[in-house]
């Protein structure tokens, strides 16, 4: 049996997929310390059950988070921030091995899109409301939104997002790329998130892994050390039984099993 959390709801919607939603429903989930610390210590369960092969993470209807807690956050010190070193526990998503699709209904402002943007895959609902509006508290961005949007839509987007606190709607993120797809048919963006999960599940999990890995160094390193990096990967998985599995299914012209070693 899964650790119940006070602040996020975790069900198996498939025996191979994780799904976390987030659930402070009185505040649009805006994310105070015991609400992320649930959302950490929930998606870290799930990358570490053997079972599981891909995590979803939601929110409700009208907000998947809106943003860090501004109440627990407005009397905070320099000092008090600083030596707590506040936010540091930010990277979650982007340290767990397995992919994680984000699923946003309504409002993902500030450290809700900053949660969202760690995500692997995200994919958004025609009432999904993006921005980083902390240029109207008198701060910027902390939990990686600087950096990642700027990466994700390119500069001059990032700026006029993180400058002018405008909200993004969700047809101007899909253009812009901000969101893999808007999920305009009726089942709805989770179920299209599960679906996805699954697929991903269903692959082999090294490879997964090793293929998340990859691309996540794409952002870290030079263009010839990512390459040397994607190139060992690649000629690790020849030492799994998923590839000789793989490789000898095509050739059998069959569906692979995969063990996920
Ligand atoms: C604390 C919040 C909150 C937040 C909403 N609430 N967002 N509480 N922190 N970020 C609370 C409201 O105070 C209110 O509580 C209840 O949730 C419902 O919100 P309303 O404002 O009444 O709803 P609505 O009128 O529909 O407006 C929705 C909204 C608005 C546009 C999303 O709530 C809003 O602007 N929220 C703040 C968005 C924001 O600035 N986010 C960035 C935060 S800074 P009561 O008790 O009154 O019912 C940040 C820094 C990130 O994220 C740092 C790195 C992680």
């Amino acid at each position: 049996a899964s650790i119940r959390y006070e602040n996020v709801l975790v069900s198996r919607p498939d025996p191979a997929v994780a799904l976390i939603t987030l659930n402070r429903p009185k505040a649009l989930n805006a994310l105070n310390a015991a609400h992320f610390s649930d959302i950490s210590m929930a998606l870290k369960e799930a990358d570490e059950n053997p079972d599981i092969g891909a995590m979803v993470l939601t929110g409700s209807d009208k907000a998947f988070a809106a943003g860090a807690d501004i109440k627990e956050m407005k009397d905070k010190t320099f000092s008090e921030a600083y030596m707590s070193n506040f936010l540091s526990n930010w990277e979650v998503i982007s340290k767990l091995r397995k992919p994680v699709i984000a699923a946003v209904s309504g409002y993902a402002l500030g450290g809700g899109l900053e949660l969202a943007l760690q995500a692997d895959i995200l994919l958004a609902a025609p009432s999904a409301k993006l921005g980083q509006p902390e240029i109207n508290l008198g701060v910027i961005p902390g939990g990686g939104g600087t950096q990642r949007l700027a990466r994700l839509i390119g500069k001059s987007r990032a700026m006029e997002m993180i400058l002018t606190g405008r909200i993004v709607d969700a047809e101007e993120a899909e253009r812009w790329g901000l969101v893999n797809r808007v999920v305009r048919d009726e089942n709805g963006v989770v179920e299209a998130a599960i679906k996805v999960a699954q697929d991903i599940a269903g692959k082999s999990r090294v490879a997964a892994a090793a293929g998340k890995e990859a691309v996540n160094a794409a952002f870290e390193l030079s263009l010839a050390e990512g390459l040397r990096l994607e190139r060992r990967l690649f000629h690790s998985l020849f030492a799994t039984k998923d590839q000789k599995e793989g490789m000898m299914a095509f050739a059998e012209k069959r569906q692979p099993q995969w063990t996920h070693s």
